[in-house]
């Protein structure tokens, strides 16, 4: 007995563990702000999005063809394009996912009705008609101001498919596929900065074991070449969250032909076969499905590391190129569209994910949240010519200002937040300083039923002036119908004060708020 009061004597008195202990219920949240201490910047590309063809994610969600009469131009939906636009959408990842690994490009060009049309073997079995091909997805990007992303198909498609894909895109004028494509009404080259050697290699992309798909990565890369004087960021099939031994074995054998390297990581509030509602939940499942969340700091620390390896000097980027919540499909819905409400908890785990990437931007600078409309996490949804922006876009909206920012390191002292055996803490945050020389911190609130106190220490930032936004909800699945548009939506926020580079907020239970300290 007298052995174990000493023992924990011992602990409590140790000033390291002192300091590290989390403020107890009630007690403020502490955070200092290093604005001395920049770290790399938070890449835009880290906003990115994911289009793949699946469910209405293309067909309906950005495209309803030129004679619609659901306002458009040239075949793209209006309200959805300017609401991408008004969020600065830096990338767009296409044409999958699975699809990706099966697509060939020759299929979706030249004159739509004699495109070939196929069976989407991946999502739902229904037809595809290759509507929306090369060129309707570049000249998309360039619309939304977007980074194409475009995935090879390394499953069933030859290394001179893709060769010839990546070539029929960029070539100048003068080669036969450059001719080609000038016939098919593109005459200059699209950009392309991003390329993908294939999608989950270990599963619907070719079953391959990670050695086999080191060596597959290195023979389809060699091909992939670019113009004289342009270079394309070439990136590997990555590891299914926590298979690290995918990350470690692609470093090691192939890790010279990339330039960045994937990892997907969804949040399942319970296991595939039963996945869980995206809305009409309960306290647990809100708990669980943030506790999850956040597991994406640990799988980013362990890929990071095994990386490191192989690639002290951080050349080659880690992107999270799927993420997103995972959701068993809306009832009545096909089970092959993955179509899923969106709520109030989305939105969380939307700014947990971000607090998360501005932790490891020294490795990581690219993410793709999946998907853009209509699909699993999406930032908006479409019915007919009806068009509502979720909780999640919302979220892109209040971050885009950490677009390129410098990331300020932040240091969170925060209370726990239990519910059931799920255990997270209850302050989240980070923060940049943008391209527009103001300090963006996001700040969020996982506790649905208590408010937070927040005491900010900031370290070499200096402002006279804080503006705020907040995105919260009377229920914890919150959520915008097309009846009900704006029942989640940013409104102007007061609960912060700014005295001798002390910042006190009050964040309110479940929100996320974001300050602009100017
Ligand atoms: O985003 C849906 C699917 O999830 C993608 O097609 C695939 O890459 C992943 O398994």
């Amino acid at each position: 007995m007298r052995m174990m009061f000493s023992a924990i004597a011992l602990v409590l008195s140790s000033p390291a563990l002192a300091q590290q202990a989390p403020p107890v219920d009630g007690a403020p949240a502490t955070i200092t702000v290093h604005g001395d201490k920049p770290a790399p910047k938070f890449d835009k590309r880290i906003f990115g999005q994911f289009a793949e063809h699946l469910g209405t994610g293309i067909y309906g969600g950005i495209w309803v063809g030129k004679g619609s009469r659901i306002p458009n131009i040239n075949g793209y939906r209006t309200d959805v394009l300017d609401a991408l636009k008004a969020i600065r959408t830096p990338v767009i990842r296409w044409p999958g996912g699975c699809f990706a690994d099966e697509y060939h490009w020759r299929e979706g060009i030249g004159a739509p009705a004699k495109r070939e049309v196929k069976i989407n073997t991946n999502w739902g079995g229904v037809t595809e008609d290759n509507a929306v091909g090369t060129h309707e997805f570049m000249n998309y990007s360039e619309m939304v101001g977007a980074e194409p992303y475009v995935s090879g198909n390394v499953g069933n498609g030859a290394p001179s498919e893709m060769a010839e894909w990546v070539e029929y895109m960029t070539s100048p004028t003068g080669s036969t596929l450059a001719k080609e494509r000038a016939s098919n009404g593109r005459k200059a080259p699209w950009k392309l900065p991003m390329f993908g050697i294939g999608n989950e290699l270990w599963g619907c992309g070719g079953n391959m074991r990670p050695e086999y798909a080191a060596d597959v990565t290195r023979r389809y890369s060699t091909f992939v070449k670019m113009p004289e004087g342009q270079r394309v960021m070439k990136i590997a099939s990555g590891a299914n969250a926590d298979d690290y031994n995918w990350t470690d074995v692609m470093m090691r054998d192939a890790g010279a032909q990339f330039d960045g390297i994937g990892v997907h990581y969804y949040t399942i509030p319970y296991d595939w076969a039963k996945k869980g509602a995206a809305t009409g939940f309960d306290e647990d499942q809100w708990a669980r499905t943030l506790a999850k969340t956040v597991k994406m700091d640990d799988y980013i620390t362990e890929h990071a590391k095994r990386m490191d390896k192989y690639d002290p000097g951080k050349r080659v980027a880690l992107l999270v190129d799927e993420w997103g919540t995972w959701y068993d499909q809306e009832p009545g819905s096909h089970p092959g569209f993955l179509y899923q409400q969106n709520s109030l908890r989305d939105a969380l785990v939307t700014s947990l994910n971000f607090d998360i990437f501005a932790r490891h931007t020294d490795r990581l600078r690219g993410a793709n949240i999946a998907q853009m409309v209509n699909v699993l996490q999406a930032m908006m949804l479409t019915d007919g010519n009806r068009m509502v922006r979720t909780p999640t876009y919302w979220v892109f909206d209040l971050y885009k200002d950490y677009q390129d920012g410098v990331v300020l390191p932040v240091d969170v002292q925060s209370r726990w937040y239990n519910k059931n055996q799920w255990t997270l803490k209850a302050v989240s945050a980070s923060a940049v300083r943008g391209v527009d020389g103001a300090v963006h911190m996001g700040l969020t609130n996982v506790d649905p039923n208590q408010p937070a106190t927040v005491s900010v220490k900031l370290d070499g930032v200096t402002g006279a002036g804080i503006t705020g936004r907040i995105l919260t909800a009377s229920a914890i699945d919150a959520h915008n119908t097309f009846d009900a548009p704006d029942v989640v939506k940013p409104a102007a926020f007061n609960g912060a004060t700014l005295a001798n580079g002390t910042l006190t907020v009050t964040l309110p239970a479940k929100s996320v708020v974001m300050l602009d300290i100017r």
